[in-house]
């Protein structure tokens, strides 16, 4: 047992990143095989990169996308699903990640502050729409039904995360914080465990191994998610 799990929380703020789906066969960014040490995201993941070439940045998103068909929740999602049923405090998770896997595992409420793959945002009439597994400049919108405007809903770099006002509340009021698989070099996420200690959370890593932040966190639990995140889940269950 550790300090996470041998007290109840009134309301503990998740934060995810890729690591989490890694296991799950969907790659992270910032790893070896990482995808940005394949591709350069700033060809791929800013508006400037889509002004300048959107077919590259459509080919590559309706790849990401058809990936999505071929991935399941591991057991780390499932294990946060049932923290949300199981668990008689809140439970708020935000995550960085674009796939839909926490929905997947059974999770009803996910804030997914850098948008999502299944979605897409027409810039004509600022609706959002269910994305075709694949779409392009051709493709018309759903609501508008002008060509032309529809674009991936991913918040790319340079632009403003969704939901942050809803995520500092939580922060704000949260006695427990949790950082799952993620890398900590992407900033506003990187900076929420130094809000909520500010706030006056406790503060847990769960990752693989140490993170660029993890000098801030008050408890660490490194090895794969599928491991950790089951056992933590249990254990705090377990306590409460
Ligand atoms: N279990 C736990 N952690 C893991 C696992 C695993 N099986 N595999 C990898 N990790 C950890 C790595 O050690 C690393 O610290 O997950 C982290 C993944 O880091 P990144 O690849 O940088 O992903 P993330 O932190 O989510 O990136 C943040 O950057 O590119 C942008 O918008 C994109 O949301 C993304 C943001």
């Amino acid at each position: 047992m550790s300090h996470s799990t041998c007290r109840r929380f009134d309301h503990i703020v998740i934060l995810s990143g890729a690591g989490l789906s890694a296991e799950s066969g969907v790659a992270t960014f910032r790893d070896p095989e990482g995808i940005w040490q394949q591709y350069d995201p700033m060809d791929l993941a800013t508006p400037e990169a889509f002004a300048r070439n959107p077919s590259l940045v459509y080919e590559f998103y309706n790849a990401r996308r058809k990936q999505l068909d071929d991935v399941a929740p591991n057991a780390a999602h499932c294990a946060l699903a049932r923290l949300c049923r199981e668990y008689q405090g809140r439970v708020f998770l935000v995550t960085q990640n674009v796939d839909d896997l926490l929905e997947q595992a059974g999770c009803s409420e996910v804030c997914h502050m850098h948008g999502e793959l299944q979605v897409a945002l027409c810039t004509h009439c600022g609706e959002r729409s269910i994305a075709a597994t694949a779409f392009d400049g051709d493709s018309q919108c759903v609501h508008c039904s002008e060509a032309g405007g529809l674009r991936p809903d991913i918040v790319w770099f340079g632009e403003t995360p969704y939901h942050m006002a809803a995520i500092e509340r939580e922060l704000s009021t949260a006695d427990l914080f949790v950082a799952i698989g993620t890398s900590g070099t992407v900033y506003p996420a990187a900076g929420f465990v130094q809000e909520a200690r500010w706030c006056g959370a406790h503060t847990l890593e769960i990752n693989l191994e140490s993170s660029e932040r993890a000098d801030v966190f008050d408890e660490h639990r490194f090895g794969p998610a599928t491991e950790q995140v089951t056992q933590w889940v249990e254990e705090i269950l377990a306590g409460q």
